[in-house]
This record gives C-alpha cells, sequence and structure tokens, in this order.
C-alpha cells in the first residue's frame, strides 16, 4: 500500500505533489519520491524515510517543471533504500506504482534474456521496462501501457510519464485504487481523494481495468483492451479528515473495512491452485527446513500471540507438526530449550516489539531456525531473522489490530499448508480445498463486514457493561482471546477470553445477569460442547450474544442474540468470527466515546520489555 501523486497543468507542480505526498503518508512512509519534468528531460529526487527527507533533499536539487509523478512507499519487494524507492525510471519512461506484481520473477529473468540491467530490487522496475520496451517499439504511450500492463498479473495503479510525450500522464489501475482529479486546464491523480482535495472537488475514481491519458486540455479514459469509457467525475463533499480516513469515523473502522483487500493482497502471488500448493519462493521457508523440522515454535506478543495460537492449531491439524506458542516475554524469562530441529517464528506486525526480538535473538543463539511474519519490511525482527514471511497489509494507522491480524492468521495457514505437503501429511486435494477456500474469504468477508449496522445496534447495549466473558473451543479459542483484548484495549471494559472449556474451572463465577458472554461457536466438532457451556452460562442468567454460522437453526434457542457469518470450510472459521468482534468493539469504544484509534496508554510499535 503504497501512495501516487501526480499533475499535469500550467502550474509548477513540485510542492503541489510534495503537498498530496503529504496527505498520503498514511498509506506508506518507508521513502518517497518525485520526477519532473524539466522542459528537456525528466529528472528524479528521492529520498529514504519520512517525507520531510524528500523535502530536505529537494532544498538541494529543487524540481522546476509542470508534469510530474511522486510517491510514497510502503515496500513490498526491497528494501526501503533511494534505489528502491519511486519513481523508477527505464529510459524515457518514469512511473509510480502502488500494489504487487505477482509474476515478477517470470518477468524479471524474460527482461534479463533481453539484456535489461536492473538497479532496484523491487517489482515495479521491471513494468517501467516493460513500459519503455513497447515505446521503443514505436507505440505511443498510452498504447505502450496498456501493452505492457498485458504481460503482468497481480495488483497495480501505475501513473506513468515519457520525456518524449511531456504532455500527459498515463494511469491505469488494477485491485489498487486511483483517482482523477479535474481543474481548470489542469489535472490530478492520486491513490486517495485526500491528496488533491485542496486543488479539486470534481474527481472520477477509476475502475479495475481502467485506463486513462490526463493532460492539461484533456481527457480520455478507455479500458485495459482499449474500448472507450463514458463515465463522469462527481463532487467529492468531505473534508480533509474524512478523506483520510475514506470517509470512515476513524483508522480502525477504514482498517476493519480493508481486510478483505488486505487478504487477497497477503495471498497474491503465493497461492497455486492448480497444484494445491503454496509458493515456495514467497513464504520465507524451505523446503529442505520444513522437511527437517520436528517442532514449531512460535513468538509473539498480544494479538500477534493471539495469531500464533491459531498457527499452533494449523501447525497440528494441517502439517502434523508438533507446535507450540509462547507469549515472547515469557520465552526470554525462562530458559528455553529450543534447537536446530525447531523452526522458531517470531509474528509481529510492526516487526519492532522488544520483546518479540529479544526471544528471536535468544532462539537464534541455541541455533534454532528462525523466520519473522512481519507487515512492515526490512523492520528490526525480519532483518534479526534473516528470512521473513511479509503480510502485505499496508500501514495499519489505528493502534488496535485488525487488519494486520486477519492477514497474520493468512500467513498462518499459507505456511501450515506449506510445511504439510513438503512433509507429506496434506494430499495435494485437501491442500487444494484448502487454498480454494482461503482465496474466496475475502468474498465472504464482505458479506460479514456488511452486517455492520447490526452489529452496531448489538454493540449498544453492550457498552454500558463493567466486564465481559468471550468464550472459545478449537479454532475459535484464539479468536475469543482476540475478541476479548479488542474490547478491552479500546472501550476499557474490563473482558476475559477464555477457553470455553475453562470456564467451569472459575469464570463461572463471575457470570450473572450483568455479564454479557460472547460465544465463537461456528458449526465445526467443537459446536455441542461450546452449546453445552453455553447453556451454563444462560443457566446463571448470562447474557449470550452467540458468533454462529449462517443455517444454523438451533442457536435461535440458545443464545439471546446471535451474528450469523457465512459457512466455509471449518478450519477458517477465525476468518468469518473475528470480523464481527472488531466491529462489536468497536462501536462499543465509539458509543462510549473513547480515543477508539490512540487508546489510553498503549502504542502502535513496543519497544521496551
Ligand atoms: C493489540 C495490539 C497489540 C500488539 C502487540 C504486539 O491490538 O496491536 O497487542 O499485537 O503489541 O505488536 P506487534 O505485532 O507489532 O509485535
Amino acid at each position: 500500500m503504497c501512495g501516487i501523486v501526480g499533475y499535469v497543468g500550467p502550474q509548477s507542480c513540485a510542492d503541489i505533489l510534495v503537498d498530496g505526498l503529504r496527505r498520503l503518508e498514511y498509506r506508506g512512509y518507508d521513502s518517497a519520491g518525485l520526477a519532473v519534468y524539466d522542459g528537456k528531460k525528466v529528472d528524479v529526487v528521492r529520498a529514504v524515510g519520512k517525507l520531510q527527507n524528500l523535502v530536505k533533499a529537494l532544498k538541494e536539487h529543487p524540481l522546476e517543471g509542470s508534469l510530474g509523478i511522486g510517491h510514497t512507499r510502503w515496500a513490498t519487494h526491497g528494501r526501503p533504500t533511494e534505489v528502491n524507492a519511486h519513481p523508477h525510471v527505464a529510459g524515457n519512461i518514469a512511473l509510480v506504482h502502488n500494489g504487487i506484481i505477482e509474476n515478477h520473477i517470470e518477468l524479471k529473468r524474460q527482461l534479463g534474456e533481453e539484456g535489461v540491467k536492473f538497479v532496484s530490487d523491487t517489482d515495479t522496475e521491471i513494468v517501467a521496462h516493460l513500459i519503455h520496451r513497447e515505446t521503443q517499439g514505436g507505440h505511443d504511450l498510452v498504447t505502450a501501457v496498456r501493452r505492457a500492463l498485458g504481460f503482468v498479473h497481480g495488483a497495480y495503479a501505475v501513473a506513468v510519464i515519457d520525456q518524449k510525450q511531456p504532455d500527459r500522464i498515463v494511469v491505469a489501475k488494477n485491485a489498487s485504487p486511483l483517482v482523477v482529479g479535474f481543474g481548470e486546464g489542469e489535472m490530478f491523480c492520486a491513490s486517495d481523494i485526500p491528496a488533491i482535495l485542496p486543488y479539486t472537488k470534481l474527481m472520477l475514481p477509476l475502475e479495475e481495468g481502467e485506463i486513462a491519458v490526463l493532460s492539461a486540455t484533456g481527457f480520455e479514459l478507455t479500458t485495459l483492451d482499449g474500448k472507450p469509457v463514458d463515465r463522469k467525475p462527481r463532487v467529492i463533499t468531505w473534508n480533509a479528515s474524512q478523506a483520510e480516513k475514506g470517509g470512515y469515523k476513524h483508522f480502525m473502522l477504514k482498517e476493519i473495512h480493508e481486510q478483505p483487500r488486505a487478504i487477497e493482497d497477503t495471498l497474491r502471488g503465493r497461492v497455486d491452485l492448480a497444484a494445491g500448493d503454496v509458493v515456495e519462493s514467497e513464504i520465507g521457508v524451505d523446503a529442505a527446513t520444513a522437511q527437517l523440522i520436528s517442532r514449531v515454535y512460535f513468538i509473539a506478543c498480544g494479538t500477534s500471540h493471539h495469531a500464533t495460537l491459531y498457527g499452533r492449531f494449523l501447525m497440528e491439524s494441517i502439517a502434523r507438526v508438533p507446535a507450540t506458542t509462547e507469549l515472547a516475554s515469557e520465552f526470554i524469562g525462562r530458559e528455553p530449550v529450543v534447537g536446530p530441529n525447531d523452526l522458531v517464528v517470531a509474528v509481529s506486525q510492526s516487526g519492532e516489539t522488544l520483546d518479540t526480538l529479544a526471544a528471536l535473538k535468544v532462539a537464534k543463539e541455541q541455533g534454532a531456525r528462525v523466520l519473522a511474519i512481519a507487515n512492515v519490511i526490512d523492520s528490526a525482527i525480519p532483518r534479526a531473522a534473516g528470512s521473513a514471511f511479509y503480510t502485505h497489509a499496508g500501514p495499519e494507522i489505528g493502534v488496535a489490530s485488525t487488519k494486520c491480524f486477519t492477514t497474520q492468521l493468512a500467513a498462518m495457514v499459507l505456511l501450515a499448508v506449506f510445511i504439510g505437503r513438503r512433509r507429506g501429511s496434506v494430499d495435494k486435494d485437501r491442500a487444494g480445498a484448502i487454498l480454494q477456500a482461503l482465496v474466496e474469504l475475502p468474498h465472504h468477508m464482505r458479506t460479514v463486514l456488511a452486517l455492520d449496522d447490526i452489529i452496531r445496534d448489538l454493540a449498544r447495549p453492550l457498552s454500558t457493561a463493567k466486564s465481559s466473558l468471550f468464550l472459545g473451543r478449537g479454532v475459535s479459542y484464539p479468536v475469543a482471546a482476540e475478541g476479548a483484548l479488542k474490547l478491552k484495549e479500546i472501550s476499557y471494559i474490563h473482558a476475559e477470553g477464555y477457553a470455553a472449556g475453562e470456564m467451569k474451572h472459575g469464570p463461572i463465577a463471575l457470570i450473572d445477569a450483568e455479564m454479557p458472554v460472547i460465544a465463537i461457536m461456528p458449526d465445526d466438532k467443537s459446536y455441542d460442547k461450546i452449546a453445552s457451556n453455553v447453556q451454563e452460562a444462560k443457566a446463571r442468567e448470562g447474557r449470550v450474544l452467540a458468533i454462529a454460522t449462517k443455517g444454523n437453526a438451533d442457536i435461535g434457542g440458545i443464545a439471546h442474540n446471535t451474528i450469523y457469518v457465512p459457512r466455509v470450510d471449518a478450519t477458517l472459521s477465525p476468518f468469518m468470527t473475528t470480523l464481527p468482534l472488531q466491529l462489536l468493539s468497536y462501536y462499543v469504544a465509539d458509543f462510549k466515546g473513547t480515543d477508539v484509534d490512540q487508546p489510553r496508554n498503549l502504542a502502535k510499535t513496543v519497544t521496551v520489555e
């Protein structure tokens, strides 16, 4: 998830581009750059780190001109360095890109055979070279972009300028956002509305598979296969802050709703449905390691720890490898025994959590094989691990983790299937069925997110509770733990996430008419048992809200209220049941009026022990 901005018109554009990038920094902030046509050539300035560093670089090397593109990066392929920063240049072409090119390895090999020399490690540079190759073949810029994108599989929003046709920007979109802004004798483009909102309110979001030519005198919109499109721009009435949050009240709500897209990005290029397998080059573990290990040992904190509870479940049920998970702070507090036959997997969305980093170092010192699952590329934990699986959820601004959690869950599934296939513990058919169900999840997640209003209504009575109990069994236990954490951290209501079977060993004493019980009970082999636990809670006057599978005819007689989620492969139900709990917590907190995006006493990155 990066930020793109572009301008063509009569004004000097560098300040407009930087201003736009400032409003897009929430989409990525590890490096930034501009490419501006100065009347003779396209000149590029890039800098690592926050936008401020680019501003400094531009003071030393000002860019003058009225056609330009800019980018703020959230690295996916290649570390956050200056050469990997956008814009990428190939001959006369300069390009900025948001998205992930799935077939980058194949395309890079082909271009390499044609003699192309790459200067960066990015997937984006490949697209610049493809377009350059097409312009060398005599095509005008829009045809060249159209032809080049024909070779590309994956997600992209691109903005391209050509030194030889310096009166236009060509933009195209597939699965990554791009909006075009209409000014008086000038045109803008950006990843998102806020970037260009101060300059124009007249905007047209591109749709999948569309390509547009922007110039000071006109705008031409077609499909990628060349059919004209006639769609009119609309006037945007949001203010700047609403626009940055995509019209949502808080970043957390926006990020909850981004999850289907985030999961698609996690899976992109990593699933081979025909082979019923996971693509080895994309997950940070090799086949030899998968075969050799005798245990998987997860370490993490907080929400990431809850993802590892699911990981443990999958390692045992799919990969049939003994698996354990440990809170990182406890791991370092004891004298853990790990060694060369263990794969220690450190999971951290920020990649910087000090406890997890310290635990990883201990594991490494003891000779364990290590892997990081992280969202922030090149952060401390993946660097220390040396091998990484990046979840590609994009920046998460809300302190409470939502899309980072579900993308970690997706990483767990891919890892378990990969290891299971290498060890022969899951066959091609079962693995294929799991992966097929996995790629269908975003569709079902959208169905759950459409329940937003219903969940909001159910949240209102919960907002006056003093304490609550979340119950789950088997694959739903991690969901219960995470549901409780989410509620307590943003609403400040005490919440316990418990394995339902443990309720009778203590927490049942807390249950009375004042105690909401949230039971995560999808149709699976634990259903009957958790249904009995819920009856026990009800017998103590607990108010039960169930999260159950659509079509469950019996839950109505058990729970006071039920949120029904779509039926998916039982192994993957946490993707369905987590979402209502995130929304529930969000609305409870919003009713209470707490600071949802920055709850008290918490930080997004925890670098103290
Ligand atoms: C809760 C939350 C925290 C983090 C924890 C670990 O919503 O975000 O519990 O999960 O601080 O952080 P990472 O994953 O960055 O290691």
